[in-house]
């Protein structure tokens, strides 16, 4: 089965043509950070209007890379939420129409759950060598899975193709937010994350000890840790006097990154084990930071737990894994109509 995914919940316009649930096609990607960077964030009206101009276009080169026609489209899959509501509706208007066009099945998917099935991609994963997925293209349920986003941390018990239940997530910000708001106090350009990942780099991680948030259960919390940081870079710049911070920013910046690492990767080993899975699958955009799938990998090696990590272009927005949850929706049975909308604040 040959699907079409579209994914606009944000600012990234992407269309996917995926065979099976798993074999990539095509993923086309036209990321809109430079529209937005002046603005330090993403500027929904301003995201609303770039994914029309570029939909179609996007759509055209989704399909001569994956050297088919709509002709052999046998369903849409569409990213409906969560996400900016213009934003979304766009990629799912688009979808209707080509899904009444061409007369083919329209499949609503959850976007943090297409974030998941990144780990299905043939090929999408990064060779990691712990425990059972050393020798895997791709994973399988059931799993644990630690979703990091900008605008989402979540750990979910993925016990097959269609079930995702959340057992743990933030109490205030998300590790990418987290990141982002950091960067900005630092004076780092957006998008932060990145920018983080890149000075820390070379800093040191035990430079400044900033706290651990511990919270019942499975769940996280990070603007204890944001505060700390601004309470930081405030008294520096008082006892300096000269307000700069030169220097110092890739030493806040390591430990910063650790202490979130820290907690992330306590939380999903000790969910993992308590919970009885033997795998845990990254997934998201704060998946790409490079201190997060060191220290997955050397957590879970230790403790005998496999792992799987897309690789950065599957961990931050794209349609081909919004194709992929479509393909295992339709498998089990799940169908929309052109009555589908967008829910901007839906949850697993
Ligand atoms: O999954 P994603 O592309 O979009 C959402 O669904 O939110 O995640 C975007 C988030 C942003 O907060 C961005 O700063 C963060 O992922 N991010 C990173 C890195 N690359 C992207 N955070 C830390 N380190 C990175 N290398
Ligand atoms: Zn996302």
């Amino acid at each position: 089965m040959t699907i079409l995914g579209i994914e606009t919940s944000c600012d990234e316009t992407s269309v996917a043509v995926v065979r099976n649930g798993r074999e990539v096609l095509s993923n086309v990607i036209a990321s809109q950070v430079e529209l937005h960077a002046p603005f330090g964030g993403v500027v929904p009206e301003i995201a609303a209007r770039r994914h029309i101009e570029c939909i179609g276009s996007i759509t055209d080169e989704a399909l001569r890379q994956a050297e088919v026609s709509f002709a052999d489209i046998d369903a849409y899959a569409v990213a409906n939420g969560p996400g900016l509501a213009g934003a979304l509706l766009v990629g799912l208007n688009y979808a209707k129409a080509l899904a009444y066009v061409n007369k083919k099945p329209l499949v609503g998917v959850q976007h943090i759950e297409g974030h998941v099935c990144a780990n299905f991609l043939e090929g999408g994963l990064e060779p990691v060598c712990a425990g059972e997925s050393k020798s895997k293209v791709s994973a399988s349920p059931p799993f644990l899975s630690l979703v990091v986003s900008g605008g989402h941390t979540l750990l979910l018990a993925v016990t097959d193709y269609d079930t995702y239940k959340v057992i743990g997530s933030t109490r205030d910000d998300a590790a990418g937010e987290a990141f982002d708001k950091v960067a900005r106090v630092l004076g780092l350009p957006y998008p932060g994350g990145p920018e983080i990942d890149r000075v820390a780099a070379n800093g040191s991680p035990d430079a400044v000890a900033f706290p651990r948030a511990k919270v019942r259960g499975y769940d996280f919390s990070f603007s204890g840790l944001k505060t700390a940081v601004v309470q930081h870079v405030a008294k520096l710049k008082q006892a300096d006097g000269t307000c700069s911070l030169q220097g110092l920013i890739p030493d806040i910046a390591a430990s910063f990154q650790q202490a979130v690492v820290d907690v992330l990767v306590e939380r999903a080993t000790t969910a993992c084990k308590n919970e009885n899975f033997s795998h845990v699958a990254l997934a998201g955009g704060v998946a790409c930071n490079k201190g997060l799938r060191a220290a997955m990998e050397t957590a879970c090696r230790e403790k005998g737990i496999g792992l799987s990590i897309p690789k950065p272009v599957y961990c931050t927005d794209n349609a081909a894994m919004i194709a992929s949850r479509g393909y295992y929706r339709l498998a089990a049975g799940h169908e929309d109509d052109l009555a589908l909308n967008a829910f901007p604040g839906r949850m697993v």
